[in-house]
């Protein structure tokens, strides 16, 4: 049967601005937000706690299936629990973020989280945050978007993002890091980064967050006949 929940997915490299684009959609209509990123984020962490091997396929997964994970409502953030005690600015890391892009080339861990992920799709509906929402966790949704953004600013966005919250960060460093990652994502052979079919794609360069959200928003209120004031 038809899930009738609706979706918007936002699929895209990191620092493209999805992260604040969905936050931004979810506050505003009210809906749920997956970001699924903190998963891969969490299972590898978690992976590393228990000394494995991020290339130990069964053992990771296993960890994947089991995660035990609590995302509970913060001032700002969200707060988030992995075996009872709450992860922070680790999480967020870019060592975390490689070690994450490292088990998400795993089959087996991806299809871990699988349902985990669709759990996620609760009335009034869900905002979908990652790299492959439009094309195999929620090929259903009935609003897909795709940010882009050039290699420069990805780095320069992730950058002032990391000195915010007061973590160190190198910037050429981190578009090299960044660069990898992406080439990581987008290669694999399972789930690859890349737009569905029939996504809405935006290059985000150069454009103030705002736009971002207001030709999100535009978009939603057309497809999905959702009554949004402007
Ligand atoms: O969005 P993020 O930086 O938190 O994601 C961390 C890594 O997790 C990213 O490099 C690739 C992986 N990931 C994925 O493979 N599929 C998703 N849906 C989300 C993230």
């Amino acid at each position: 049967m038809r899930n009738p929940v609706p979706v918007i997915t936002v699929d895209g490299p990191s620092g493209v601005g999805k992260g604040t684009l969905c936050q931004w959609l979810a506050l505003r209509l009210g809906w749920h937000l997956l970001d699924s990123g903190a998963l891969y984020r969490l299972t590898a962490l978690a992976a590393l706690h228990r000394g494995l091997a991020l290339t130990d396929e069964a053992a990771v997964a296993a960890v994947a299936a089991a995660l035990d994970v609590a995302f509970l409502p913060g001032v700002d953030e969200m707060r988030i629990l992995l075996d009872g005690a709450e992860v922070g600015a680790v999480l967020r890391s870019e060592t975390t973020g490689d070690a994450a892009s490292r088990v998400a080339v795993l089959p087996a861990v991806r299809a871990a989280l699988l349902q985990r992920q669709r759990d996620f799709r609760r009335p009034p509906g869900l905002i979908a945050d990652g790299r492959d929402m439009g094309t195999v966790v929620f090929p259903e949704a009935g609003l897909k978007l795709f940010l882009t953004a050039s290699a420069a600013e990805r780095a320069q966005r992730r950058y002032k993002q990391l000195i915010e919250k007061g973590m160190d960060a190198n910037l050429a460093g981190l578009a090299e890091e960044i660069a990898a990652r992406d080439a990581r994502d987008a290669q694999r052979t399972v789930a690859p980064l890349r737009p569905a079919a029939d996504a809405e794609l935006l290059d985000t360069t150069g454009m103030p967050i705002a736009r971002v959200c207001d030709w999100a928003l535009t978009l939603a209120a057309r497809r999905l006949s959702i009554p949004v004031i402007p």
